[in-house]
């Protein structure tokens, strides 16, 4: 019973987290490609407001996704099944990805300049990431 708990908020805080990490990239990605957007009045506003979400709501999701995530595979016994060390490589990507997105978001608030093309890529980094994750999980085909 207890494990059916965890695993369900489990999945509401990786949901929060992974949505939080669709809205960094889609920013960086927007501020990456549109010539106008470096002017725009409200940059500084949309920058702010995106920072704020990621520190209020996408990196405590993360760290809870990792508790309860933990917690799930203690109380389930699944240290070593295969499917989860896989996982776990595809989990500490992500996270990784995610500290780059925060640090991209926090170096355009400070300068005008803006990211390189290459930050726009996280996007669809994240729904690989996201749709091997959950096969892994769900099928445990290793
Ligand atoms: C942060 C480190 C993580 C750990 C240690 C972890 C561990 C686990 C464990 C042990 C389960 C239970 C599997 C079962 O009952 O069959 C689980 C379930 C699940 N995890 Fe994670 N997970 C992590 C991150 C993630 C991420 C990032 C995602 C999605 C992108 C995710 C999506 C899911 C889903 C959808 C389930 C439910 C699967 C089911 O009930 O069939 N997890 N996780």
């Amino acid at each position: 019973m207890i494990y059916l708990w965890l695993k369900a908020f489990h999945i509401a805080s990786v949901t929060v987290w992974i949505g939080g990490m669709f809205v960094a990239a889609i920013a960086v990605a927007a501020l990456s490609a549109s010539k106008s957007l470096p002017d725009a009045p409200n940059r500084a506003d949309i920058i702010e407001a995106v920072r704020r979400w990621d520190r209020w709501a996408t990196s405590p999701a993360m760290l809870l996704a990792w508790l309860f995530g933990l917690a799930v595979a203690t109380e389930g016994g699944w240290f070593g099944a295969r499917w989860l060390m896989m996982k776990l490589v595809f989990v500490v990507a992500l996270s990784g990805l995610h500290g780059m997105l925060s640090g991209t978001l926090r170096k355009l608030a400070r300068t005008a300049e803006q990211p390189s093309p290459a930050s726009g890529h996280a996007l669809p980094v994240i729904v690989g990431a996201v749709v091997v994750i959950v096969l892994l999980v769900v099928l445990k085909p290793i």
